[in-house]
């Protein structure tokens, strides 16, 4: 078959074999307002991610609590494929605490803005690279992995913030870490920072983005484009705000659009999306992408049919593959292949003219705004064999 449109554009993006995955739900989600997760959940949650496939799990913040260094060392006692990582301001304690806990993966961060510098901080431009190159060398120091952020990097001066990275990079820093701390990258910038870092800087860089536009997803592609070999996520996007890049969302896109294929069992997202969605009390849209309930739902007859003859007309991602389920919705816009789909589904026979009361009963419920669940549809089918 002669290759659409979008495949011939492919060949002119500028695409990487693969992308490393690094997954901070255990710590960024878990700093989403209402958000606080015990050892048990953070050790249950942390099992599935490795289970997924993901390179890295930041499992949390290691200075801040009894609790957070508990979680880090039961869940290092799992001998999980993953990398561990913990993070730490550019401090002695909070390195020491993670040193205790005996994890060997540290992301460290300071805020390198001016907004950061001048009234959280207080400190010079000098100061901060300072505290940055002494927290890295002593990490280095103990022989531990160490990936540095340089907070609110997207609003720091860019000639001030490569000083930073470069500072960090001669420090032996393993990972440069990208954050638009407040999402305010869009995708043509994202592309463009991630290319100049990458021209100035040898480590590999990863980036960490934000969804206060909506746009964490489509800048971390860009990202991705511009040459960046990790990029951060959360299991459905929580994290402060609007939150951060959506697991899902990324991997399958990767996935799909882009022909990456990373080792990640995709089958496993739709689970692990229900589990901490049900762990945090964070409820996903029913339009959210992947894993909504109905991301892989047909309604109108032109749809439905389309699907029934081949799925691949109206889903451009099989619901299998992300181990999430078709469904075929019930409303005024319902076409008779979508109700005898239906029909079928649950073993119900009728005969023309109860299929002809049944159909219009459920278009007249549509009409009245109501939405016709499963149940509601079983009850009229048996109402009209009743009568018949
Ligand atoms: O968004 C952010 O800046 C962070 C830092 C801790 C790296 O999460
Ligand atoms: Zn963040």
């Amino acid at each position: 078959m002669e290759a659409n449109n979008l495949e011939k554009s492919k060949k002119h993006m500028n695409l990487p074999d693969s992308v490393k995955i690094f997954d901070t739900t255990l710590r960024d989600g878990e700093q989403a307002p209402g958000v606080a997760l015990t050892v048990d959940e953070k050790i249950q949650i942390a099992q599935k991610l490795d289970n997924l496939g993901v390179n890295t799990i930041e499992f949390g913040f290691p200075a801040v609590s009894v609790g957070e260094r508990e979680s880090a060392r039961l869940i290092n006692d799992l001998g999980l494929n993953a990398n561990l990582c913990g993070l730490a301001r550019v401090l002695k304690n909070d390195i020491d605490a993670l040193l205790d806990c005996d994890l060997s993966y540290v992301h460290t961060f300071i805020g390198t803005s001016s907004l950061h510098r001048d009234f959280k901080l207080k400190m010079s431009k000098e100061e901060v690279i300072d505290k940055a190159v002494t927290a890295i060398e002593y990490a280095k120091d103990h022989g531990i992995t160490v990936e540095f952020s340089a907070e609110d990097s997207t609003r720091t001066e860019e000639d001030y913030l490569i000083e930073v990275y470069k500072a960090a990079e001669s420090a032996g820093a393993d990972l440069i870490n990208v954050p638009d701390t407040v999402g305010v990258l869009v995708p043509t910038t994202a592309k463009l920072l991630i290319s100049k870092l990458k021209n100035e800087l040898k480590v590999p860089i990863s980036i960490h983005f934000h969804n206060d536009f909506g746009l964490a997803v489509a800048n971390s592609l860009m990202g991705i484009e511009a040459g960046a070999e990790q990029a951060h996520v959360t299991v459905n996007g929580i994290g402060e705000r609007g939150g951060n890049a959506s697991l899902e969302e990324l991997v399958v896109t990767l996935k799909i659009a882009y022909g990456i294929d990373l080792d990640i069992d995709t089958t496993q997202l739709f689970n692990l999306s229900e589990y901490v969605s049900r762990i945090t009390g964070i409820k996903m849209p029913p339009t959210k992408p992947i894993v909504g309930e109905n991301a892989f739902a047909h309604e109108s007859g032109i749809h439905v049919h389309g699907v029934l003859e081949n799925a691949a007309t109206y889903e451009p991602i099989p619901p299998e593959l992300v181990g999430h389920k078709r469904k075929i919705a019930l409303g005024k816009h319902t076409g008779a292949s979508a109700l005898k789909a239906k029909l079928e589904e649950y073993d119900i026979e009728l005969n023309q003219d109860q299929f002809d009361s049944v159909y219009h009963q459920v278009k007249g419920l549509g009409d009245k705004g109501k939405c016709i669940t499963d149940a509601d549809l079983k009850a009229i089918a048996v109402t009209v064999l009743g009568k018949a």
